[in-house]
């Protein structure tokens, strides 16, 4: 077997960045920061999230099956934490931020720097989290600013 450790630390090898994923359930709303998210195909252009069950938006999207990822720029550690370090079940992320909705209803925060409106294509268990793999019904580039890069010594020291 491989050391689990050393896997993770060479899997860190690979950048990623960092993504507010949103979704819904009847009026309440909510979203979580996520590092796992990536294309997996070129035509059609389809993405996927890496979301553990625990996470209170992870039944959200299954049940309404949809999400945006809505990509944040390199000034919103902030933004990152506040949807990252803090679960919708005792807080309310979304009391002082500025959202809309677009095709899917997921909401499209004003901050991101692009997203990408999801519907839910497949789903796939995967060790401890769940893979969704999305189709895009919407997406915009909103500013140029550079995309935030997933450091884990930023979040967990
Ligand atoms: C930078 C960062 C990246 C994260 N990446 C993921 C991820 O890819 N998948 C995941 O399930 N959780 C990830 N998390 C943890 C969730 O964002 C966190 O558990 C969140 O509080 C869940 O919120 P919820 O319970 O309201 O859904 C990440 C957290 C941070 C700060």
């Amino acid at each position: 077997m491989v050391d689990e450790q050393l896997a993770l630390e060479t899997i860190h090898k690979v950048r990623n960045g960092v993504s507010v994923v949103t979704s819904f359930r009847g009026d309440e709303i909510n979203g979580l920061t996520v590092a796992w998210a990536s294309q997996v195909s070129y035509s059609p252009p389809m993405v996927m999230i890496s979301v553990g069950p625990g996470r209170h938006t992870h039944d959200m999207i299954k049940e309404s099956g949809c999400f945006a990822i809505n990509i944040l720029g390199e000034s919103k550690m902030e933004l990152a934490k506040h949807f990252g370090m803090q679960s919708g079940r005792k807080v309310k992320k979304f009391e002082n931020i500025e959202y809309e909705r677009k095709v899917t209803g997921a909401p499209i925060l004003i901050d991101a720097i692009a997203y990408l409106d999801c519907k839910v294509h497949s789903s796939h268990t995967a060790g401890d989290h769940t893979i969704f793999v999305g189709t895009i019904e919407d997406c915009k580039i909103c500013s140029d600013e550079e995309p935030l890069i997933y450091r884990t010594t930023d979040y967990w020291g």
